[in-house]
């Protein structure tokens, strides 16, 4: 007889995004060699702010299995390098068939999403909205305001974390700041 899979219960606050239960895995900016454009803004920041921190997320000890759901938070905190906004690594799945949600508990952002076929999407984080990341689409949560962006996320539990396809490529797309407004430009560095 297979053993059950225990249910549990696990604290998110919705402002911080943050558990007391739990540890998060966090990334600091030295971690993102290479993903921001501005390489000498980069630098400068590492040395100078002692090397903030960028984003936080969970990984739970859920079983991963297909039938299990992984889920948690990701904060990520407001500030940029240059002029592109504080975001997370983004990452496809390794099962790229896998959809995902998130769900903002607070702040404000965006979900930017491309696919290995050349398609980008980029949707609005806000309190309260959900966002769609359909299956094949890398994604990135970029924090465009001054609040840490919390989301809530799921997905199927076995489908795995390709981070090296971004670090090597980079995205298509970047979301920076120009006049006070947000943009999305061409990635200068895109491989
Ligand atoms: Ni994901």
């Amino acid at each position: 007889m297979i053993e059950p899979v225990k249910a549990l219960n696990i604290d998110f606050n919705l402002a911080t995004g943050l558990s007391t239960t739990r540890e998060s895995t966090k990334r600091q900016l030295s971690r993102m060699k290479g993903m921001y454009y501005d390489e000498q803004a980069f630098d400068e920041k590492v040395a100078k702010e002692n090397d903030p921190l960028i984003y936080e997320f969970y990984e739970l000890e859920v079983p991963q299995t297909e039938g299990d759901i992984l889920f948690g938070t990701s904060i990520v905190y407001p500030g940029k390098v240059g002029n592109e906004y504080y975001m997370t690594k983004g990452h496809f799945h390794t099962i790229l068939e896998t959809g995902e949600v998130y769900y903002c508990l607070s702040g404000n952002g965006y979900m930017l999403m491309e696919n290995p076929e050349g398609d980008w999407q980029i949707e609005k984080f806000a309190p309260g909205q959900a966002v769609y990341v359909p299956p094949r689409y890398a994604h990135r949560s970029i924090n465009t305001g001054d609040q840490p962006l919390v989301t809530f996320f799921s997905f199927r539990a076995d489908a795995g974390h390709d981070y090296g396809t971004i670090e090597t490529k980079g995205y298509r797309k970047l979301v920076v700041e120009k006049d006070g407004n947000t943009e999305v430009i061409d990635n200068p560095k895109w491989a």
